[in-house]
């Protein structure tokens, strides 16, 4: 794991110090070049379908490859959000049933949960004080019972990027026969994150933080196996076996996960999510979290040393890719740090400083050095 070559494919880190790939990772130059290629390809033939699918194919068998799944348990959708819903209607609530979710799920993903439940005792959210107090297990198994049938774990928090104890809380969710959904968004890319190991029956991410593409396409792994209670009600000529069928009326779902499939995808997303997969499939997983797990841990050190306060894991969750820097006005601070070239991302009252393979000691030193004439101005 070499940071510096890792790093020279990031244009824009020879004058920025990224710390935002909690929200969008740097843009390589397989990244730029792959736009160029979409953008050749509209120019030399017009309408270049064939390419595109070719394109999209290619995105789903690497990001199989990436999570360890089989390409076939990968379904390509528009959004995270897009992904919930879907594997929340594959569940059967015909006979009532309730699903557990934390309150610090990403709120696109909880409140999609929350729609298909909208009564009170329907939905039971973990809650913070729960997890700071009795341990993240702990504070799920109090909610989950026997009418339980959906249990949905973040697998890293977008407000502290935490690492969620997933298996061990899944251990009580599939005690009730409940189904588990995951939410790795803020993991893949930096963390390994292994679909074989981990039990789930869903896993949602997107391409645009950790994974270094862009918005616009997200991944949903439906393992295979899982059956749906109702064929998938959000559709579209994508979910279907064939989508060249062109009959309206036929509504033909395929055992795949493209099954979760509806519209056109998100072309020029697939292009630069497959080109930020590439970049990444030449590093050894193990090493590059071991460096992202380092520069956490010194920035952990060295603000706490400076009188920072932190918002750190839940007594049974582990540092994530993310520090969170409690603060007054995050945005504030965020703008300061960006008119020096250092890109952050707030959130609430978390200024979130996230690190990926590419950062180094280097960008730890200019945010340390930045924080304190903040402060010292402040
Ligand atoms: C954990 C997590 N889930 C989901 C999302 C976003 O979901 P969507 O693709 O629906 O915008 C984010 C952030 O953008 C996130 O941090």
């Amino acid at each position: 794991m070499d940071p510096d070559r890792f790093r020279a494919q990031f244009p824009s880190l020879a004058d920025t110090t990224h710390l935002a790939s909690c929200s969008q990772g740097a843009v390589s130059t397989q990244v730029t070049a792959a736009l160029g290629e979409l953008a050749y390809s509209l120019r030399d033939q017009g309408a270049p379908w064939g390419p595109w699918m070719t394109e999209v194919e290619r995105l789903r068998t690497a990001a199989a490859g990436f999570l360890h799944a089989h390409p076939d348990e990968i379904a390509l959708v528009p959004s995270a959000s897009h992904a919930a819903f879907q594997a929340v209607n594959a569940v059967d609530f015909d006979d009532g049933g309730v699903i557990v979710s934390m309150a610090s799920e990403f709120p696109s993903v909880g409140q999609v949960l929350h729609a298909q439940r909208p009564a009170r005792e329907q939905m039971r959210w973990v809650s913070q004080d729960a997890m700071r107090s009795l341990g993240v297990i702990e504070a799920y198994r109090a909610q989950i019972g026997s009418s339980t049938r959906l249990v949905s774990i973040p697998f890293a928090l977008y407000t502290n990027g935490s690492l969620q104890p997933v298996n061990e809380i899944a251990k009580h969710a599939r005690a009730v026969g409940a189904r588990v959904l995951v939410d790795a968004y803020q993991a893949v890319g930096v963390v390994p994150v292994d679909v074989t190991q981990l039990d789930c029956d869903y896993l949602v991410t997107g391409t645009l933080k950790y994974l270094l593409g862009l918005p616009g396409i997200a991944v949903l792994f439906a393992r295979s196996g899982v059956e749906d209670h109702q064929p998938p009600r959000m559709t579209g000529w994508f979910g279907r076996v064939d989508p060249l069928d062109f009959d309206p009326a036929l509504l033909d779902v395929p055992t795949s996960a493209r099954r979760f499939e509806s519209g056109t995808p998100g072309i020029p997303a697939a292009y630069a999510a497959r080109a930020g997969i590439e970049v990444l499939s030449h590093l050894d997983p193990a090493a590059a979290w071991a460096h992202v797990e380092r520069l956490v841990a010194e920035t952990t050190e060295r603000l706490t040393a400076a009188g920072e306060t932190l918002n750190g894991p839940a007594p049974d969750a582990r540092p994530g890719p993310q520090v969170a820097l409690v603060d007054a006005d995050p945005v504030a601070l965020a703008d300061f740090l960006a008119a020096r070239r250092i890109v952050t991302a707030p959130r609430g009252s978390n200024l979130r400083i996230s690190f990926h393979c590419y950062n180094t000691t280097d960008d730890i030193d200019r945010l340390c050095t930045a924080l304190a004439e903040y402060r010292r101005q402040a």
